[in-house]
């Protein structure tokens, strides 16, 4: 049996020499923060997904945080958020003092279930953060009708869907606000980085204060303009994306449309292999998407072959593929145990599902390498037992 030389990461960056050369270029020049490679950036992102004003910040948390305070959200003020996503999407809610209420998810999809966040409305209610989950958009057509019928804000943690459409429409205009981040493992990265995106010139100028602890100017400015003079407005941080970062992700958002097209064909080569490991599922894609393809998430039945996710993620390893879970459900952690039992859905297929390698340096020998060690695992030659 082939054990590969080097583990097969489930996501990594592609860093080139463009990349090298446009973050050297900005260390070469007068702003390295706060400065004009911030401002093009955020134009870049904005255009690419078809939204008025970004504001780039230094996380795909910071984003979402950014985002909350935005819509005031604060003590008392609840927000629904989906149980299969990763934890910042609620914690940005309880850094504002508000309480994050999580919703299941649609058993094929994994994404938000909007009946479960009808029933989950109450008078303090503010807002809904949907996860467009695995780089799939959210049922946004519903969750606006919900919205709009309850008076909501709806904010789109778009971390894995940079690139994603529904019906045509990017995501970046399906929710008010869309927070993206550029973690190295996700599309596009600025090492560590995030943006929001909006159509809202207010929450844009608030979010602006806020990632730069509140205040009315910035140092470009102030060193720009002809007074030093600056007042603060309101509670902020400092989430400052820096120049370097900006020059980076500039760059990448270039080879992003070609990156994209990898990742869908990719996903259809895993497809199609997988159509033959009974056991083994794709989560369903909706009809009329385009699916930015951030994560490749497999269900494995047990009850098919005897071997469960955690024997095939061990499975897996053994053989160099660097299978992963994305994610424990929010309702199966103890910061939430409280709500321990009340998604049904996600806290069962958080025991079923296992991510597989997927990025833009997979290669289709890779996917077949991928699906071949599956087999294997399945048929037990190298199955060492449950976890
Ligand atoms: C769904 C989701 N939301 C939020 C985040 C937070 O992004 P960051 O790591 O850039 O803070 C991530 C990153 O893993 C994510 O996957």
């Amino acid at each position: 049996m082939m054990v590969a030389d080097e583990m097969i990461p489930y996501g990594r960056q592609s860093i080139d020499e463009s990349d090298v050369q446009a973050v050297v270029e900005v260390l070469q020049s007068d702003w390295l923060t706060t400065g004009p490679t911030v401002d093009a950036f955020e134009r870049e992102v904005s255009r690419f997904t078809g939204a008025e004003h970004g504001v780039a910040v230094n996380s795909g948390t910071a984003a979402l945080h950014c985002a909350m305070n935005a819509i005031g959200v604060g003590p008392g003020d609840e927000v629904i958020v989906p149980a299969m996503t990763f934890v910042a999407t609620a914690n940005c809610v309880s850094y504002q003092g508000g309480t994050p209420v999580i919703a299941d998810v649609r058993p094929e999809t994994l994404l938000i279930d909007p009946e479960d966040v009808r029933r989950r409305i109450t008078s303090s209610t503010r807002a809904i953060i949907a996860v467009d989950y695995a780089g799939q958009p959210a049922e946004w057509d519903e969750l606006r009708s919900i919205a709009d019928e309850h008076q909501l804000t709806l904010v789109a943690d778009g971390c894995h869907a940079l690139g994603a459409a529904d019906g045509g429409r990017p995501v970046g205009t399906l929710a008010d606000m869309t927070a993206f981040s550029f973690h190295p493992v996700k599309h596009i990265t600025t090492g560590e980085g995030g943006m929001v995106v909006t159509g809202n010139p207010e929450w844009a100028e608030s979010m602006r204060r806020f990632r730069n602890h509140g205040m009315t100017t910035d140092g470009r400015q102030r060193e720009e303009g002809s007074a030093w003079q600056y007042d603060v407005t309101g509670m902020g941080w400092n989430y400052r994306l820096t120049d370097i970062q900006c020059a980076l992700g500039s760059s990448q958002l270039k080879r992003l449309p070609g990156w994209l097209d990898v990742r869908d064909r990719l996903a259809c080569r895993y497809s199609h292999l997988l159509r033959d490991v009974p056991g083994v599922d794709m989560l369903q894609i909706r009809p009329d998407v385009r699916h930015a393809w951030h994560l490749l998430v497999v269900t494995i039945d047990k009850t098919v072959h005897g071997v469960g996710r955690n024997a095939m993620f061990k499975g897996l390893r053994s053989l160099g593929i660097g299978a992963n879970v994305h994610y424990r459900p929010l309702t199966c952690l103890t910061r939430f145990s409280s709500a321990a039992g009340q998604c049904p859905i996600a806290e069962s297929l958080g025991e079923r599902i296992l991510t597989l390698p997927l990025h833009q340096q997979v290669t289709e020998v890779q996917v077949e390498h991928v699906v071949d060690s599956i087999r294997n695992v399945l048929s037990g030659t190298t199955v060492q037992g449950e976890l």
